[in-house]
């Protein structure tokens, strides 16, 4: 059991996919299952911070004791986290969040033609972008879900997004990514410091997570 290291401090966290609606009867997900992002709300909450947790559709049961927030678009967990970050110290962005959206989104439910069907897409808010420049003093998490040339993607996201750390994971390895309950993961820091943690529960990584913001929050290299 870890002391209250976090007390005081409030945890802003996204978990979950999102949906982005085609018609009133259809929509473009993925297989998020939010299992990372409600460990980690669990997990900050246990050490004692304040907790929102803004959360795409799940099949989770809502943690106890966190201020949940319930959304399903990439607009509306744009504009959720938006209006909490101000009031964060940390922000973590697990969520699986949508990079296009349907153009436009029909009203009525789409009728089936004789030939193919094109989908046109937008590209949608990117929303950890949009807290890279407005954060001022908050400690930013983001994730970089990949299949290939993690620990690159990882780092160039760290710097686009202006992030001071990324959790990477290959969601192709075994034991990580969607839908699991365990993870692999590398941690990286804005200064270049990389630690590679074994495959452990979403709990586990949660928590080892938390102990590397706390040493950079107080300016101590990861070991
Ligand atoms: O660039 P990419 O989408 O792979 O980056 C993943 C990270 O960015 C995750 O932390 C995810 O929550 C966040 N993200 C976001 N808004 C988007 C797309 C991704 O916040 N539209």
């Amino acid at each position: 059991v870890r002391p209250l290291d976090l007390h005081g401090k409030r945890v802003l966290v996204t978990a979950g996919p999102t949906r982005e609606k085609i018609d009133p009867v259809r929509y473009i997900t993925n297989h998020a299952s939010g299992k990372m992002g409600y460990a980690i709300a669990e997990a900050a909450r246990d050490r004692g911070a304040e907790v929102v947790l803004v959360s795409g559709p799940t099949a989770l049961k809502k943690p106890d004791g966190v201020r949940f927030v319930a959304v399903e678009s990439v607009q509306e967990m744009f504009d959720a986290v938006m209006e909490h970050l101000p009031k964060s110290d940390i922000v973590v962005k697990s969520a699986a969040v949508s990079d296009y959206r349907p153009k436009t989104v029909h009203a009525h439910k789409m009728k089936k033609g004789d030939g193919p069907l094109v989908l046109e897409l937008d590209k949608a808010p990117d929303i950890l972008k949009t807290i890279g420049e407005r954060k001022t003093t908050q400690f930013v998490v983001g994730f970089a879900a990949e299949t290939q040339d993690l620990i690159k993607h990882a780092k160039s996201k760290v710097e686009r997004k202006n992030l001071d750390m990324i959790v990477a994971n290959n969601v192709l390895a075994e034991g990580a990514g969607m839908g699991s309950d365990t993870n692999v993961v590398t941690l990286l820091t804005r200064a270049g410091e990389q630690v590679d943690l074994e495959k452990l529960s979403k709990r586990e990584v949660a928590d080892k997570l938390f102990d590397a913001v706390l040493l950079k929050l107080s300016e101590r290299p990861l070991s």
